[in-house]
């Protein structure tokens, strides 16, 4: 894999007033187009790594050093006027929580056109097209009626594709997506997993995949990053992680994996969201066939 196809390169120490060492110089590296899933459990320091991406740490009292190369620069040196333009627009975020990242007391449309005009100077025709074209993309309906409804008349699982809708409006080259489907009942996280799919295949979108849940994204991601305690202890395709993982704690965490549970909602074997995934060729997972037998189907 060459350095051109690198999308995000980055080396960050984190800390909290009262916590240090959050993240402790964790590297990590990503594709242009590639679903990286990045897997620790609670506290680990995910969350604390997606706010230092787009360098929102200081809104929690957190402190953060080091470089993240995005797209040829170093987005530890650039202004916080320039920040503002990269956040929202080459750099999308999804959070956990849908129904309370949408304001009540606006209308879906209302919060969407203003998403939009965040970075866009256009006409009202200009902006319901976009808007339309992205409600599209995510599977809602692309009508004016639904554009009047207010959050309380979604669903969650509606609500969370109005959220992703809202980060993916100008297509940014990066979507960071923070436990996006922790909130959502089973259905309807098998449901936005196939959406990220589909957006990262259809928009040649980069997606960190952030989860305490392995097996959730396993069927997703083209690799792994496993977090620990502020470090990234490997990060390797799904089918090295689950045939061979290298670190002690990685291999404790796929041991532990109820074998039972490698099936989705309907029944379908997990990986077949990963069999519709066309990847370019550098990010392709290429270790599959040395899989052993005995380890889990979602990888094979
Ligand atoms: N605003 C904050 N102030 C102090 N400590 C924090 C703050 N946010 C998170 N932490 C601590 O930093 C560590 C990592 O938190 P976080 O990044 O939220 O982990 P994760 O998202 O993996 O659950 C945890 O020990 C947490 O208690
Ligand atoms: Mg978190």
């Amino acid at each position: 894999m060459t350095r051109t196809t690198s999308l995000l390169s980055l080396c960050l120490s984190a800390d909290y007033p009262d916590r240090p060492n959050v993240l402790r110089t964790l590297a990590l590296e990503m594709y242009s187009g590639e679903i990286l899933g990045l897997i620790g459990q609670s506290g680990s320091g995910k969350s604390t790594l997606a706010l230092a991406i787009l360098r929102l740490l200081h809104l929690h009292k957190g402190n953060q050093r080091g470089e993240i190369w995005f797209q040829g620069r170093n987005l530890m040196g650039v202004s916080e006027r320039e920040m503002r333009s990269v956040r929202g627009r080459e750099l999308g975020l999804v959070l956990q929580s849908p129904l309370s990242a949408l304001n009540p007391a606006l209308r879906i449309g209302t919060q969407l056109e203003e998403a939009w005009r965040a970075h866009v100077k256009g006409s009202d025709d200009a902006a319901r097209k976009a808007i339309l074209e992205t409600l599209l993309s995510v599977s809602l309906p692309a009508e004016r009626s639904f554009l009047r409804r207010y959050s309380s008349q979604l669903s969650v699982g509606q609500a969370q594709r109005v959220i992703i809708a809202m980060a993916i409006l100008h297509r940014p080259s990066l979507l960071i997506a923070d436990e996006p489907t922790s909130a959502l009942d089973t259905i309807t996280q098998s449901e936005i997993l196939r959406l990220f799919a589909q957006l990262s295949r259809e928009l040649r979108m980069g997606i960190l995949y952030i989860s305490h849940d392995l097996l959730s994204v396993a069927a997703l991601c083209h690799r792994i990053a496993i977090l620990h305690a502020g470090q990234i202890l490997e990060c390797a395709p799904p089918a090295q992680i689950f045939g061979a993982p290298q670190h002690v704690y990685t291999q404790k965490l796929v041991a532990a994996l109820p074998r039972g549970a490698l099936l989705d909602s309907d029944g379908d074997k997990v990986s077949s969201v990963v069999a519709s995934h066309e990847v370019e060729e550098s990010v392709k997972p290429s270790v599959e066939s040395s899989i052993p037998d005995q380890i889990p189907s979602i990888v094979r």
